[in-house]
């Protein structure tokens, strides 16, 4: 996986598949401390003690279609990649929270890549669930939430209009405040 936010794709998806209905998702750098955050948490059905354990082996998986889960421990070696790490909260009933963090200068670190396609692609798939999405990279702040879109729109717009969609890909164009 070339970008980060194919790594957050793979990890959304787990999120949805646990049954959540509000997706959060944060990216933030700290220059200072050469730190690249980035949290995703979910409200799903989340994970007890073992599993949570148990769940950075890639043998670790409760799917059926196929034996191996890889999607957390390849953001675990992304990460481990450039001396930062993968931590995993999580509460059964609750829900989950994935934590990646990054030497953000170091050689191995992938790019973030295009957030803008990745949360249009995850708003188009699943126009059901809700998502938070907030980013402070380079300076520049992105924030995101279906739910006050939602809001926003009359109600014969849903939220995956292309026309909706195209906005929300736009706020992620450099140089675009809204
Ligand atoms: N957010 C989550 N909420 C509840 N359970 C989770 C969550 N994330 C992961 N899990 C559990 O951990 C297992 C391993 O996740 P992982 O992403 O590493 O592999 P996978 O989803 O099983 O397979 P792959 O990602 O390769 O398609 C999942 O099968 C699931 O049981
Ligand atoms: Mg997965």
């Amino acid at each position: 996986m070339q970008d980060l936010s194919l790594h957050i794709l793979d990890i959304v998806e787990n999120a949805t598949e646990a049954g959540a209905t509000l997706i959060e998702i944060y990216i933030s750098e700290d220059k200072n401390k050469d730190l690249l955050q980035i949290t995703i948490k979910d409200n799903g059905r989340g994970m007890d003690a073992a599993m949570v354990k148990g769940v950075k082996d890639p043998f670790m998986t409760t799917r059926t279609t196929r034996r191996v889960g890889m999607g957390i421990p390849l953001l675990e070696q992304a990460a481990k990649e450039t001396g930062g790490n993968l931590q995993i909260i999580s509460e059964a009933g609750k829900g989950t929270e994935v934590v990646a963090t990054f030497q953000e200068s170091h050689i191995d670190r992938k790019p973030v890549g295009d957030m803008g396609a990745t949360l249009a692609t995850l708003i188009m798939g699943n126009p059901d669930l809700d998502f938070r999405y907030y980013s402070n990279l380079e300076g520049e702040e992105i924030e995101v939430d279906t739910q006050y879109i939602r809001g926003e729109l009359n109600d014969s717009i849903s939220i995956n209009d292309p026309a909706v969609i195209n906005l929300i890909k736009d706020l992620f164009k450099k140089n675009t405040k809204s």
